[in-house]
């Protein structure tokens, strides 16, 4: 099994703070979102999904075919995050997190460049 590759993304605000991070682990074609987490007092500003679609943006660069996630089934936040980037729910792992919290398991079929942009000649 090869090792893979990990990205980490971080966020800064205007005065260099790291406010969000973001790590994605690629084995293959295949992607994982293994973090992510806001700073509290910056969050519901848009910095989480910007960290996503900044992952989102390497996975497509870089051929990934299918990015998996998980998350507490209580994190009504991230989830509600994941699903505005098209994540859906593919499973469950039982007591996943400590205190017997189940994981949704979430995935993401990536489109290749070329499908997203249509006008592109280059594929
Ligand atoms: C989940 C988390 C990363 C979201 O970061 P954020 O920067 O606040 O998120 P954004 O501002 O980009 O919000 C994007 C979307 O997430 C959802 N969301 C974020 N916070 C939410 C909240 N408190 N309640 C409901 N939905 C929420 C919404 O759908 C939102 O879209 P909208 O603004 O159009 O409604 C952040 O709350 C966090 O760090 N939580 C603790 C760590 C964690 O749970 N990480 C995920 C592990 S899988």
């Amino acid at each position: 099994m090869p090792m893979g590759q990990r990205d980490f993304v971080v966020a800064e605000d205007l005065v260099p703070e790291v406010v969000g991070v973001g790590c994605l682990r690629q084995v293959l074609d295949e992607g994982s979102i293994t973090y992510l987490a806001v700073s509290e007092g910056s969050r519901r500003r848009g910095i989480g999904s910007i960290v996503v679609a900044d992952l989102l943006a390497r996975c497509s660069a870089r051929g990934i075919k299918r990015v998996t996630l998980e998350v507490a089934e209580e994190n009504s936040s991230a989830i509600s995050l994941y699903k505005n980037h098209r994540f859906e729910i593919i499973g469950r792992r039982k007591n996943y997190y400590a205190g017997n919290v189940d994981a949704l398991v979430m995935s993401l079929q990536i489109e290749s460049p070329c499908e997203i942009d249509s006008e592109s000649t280059a594929c």
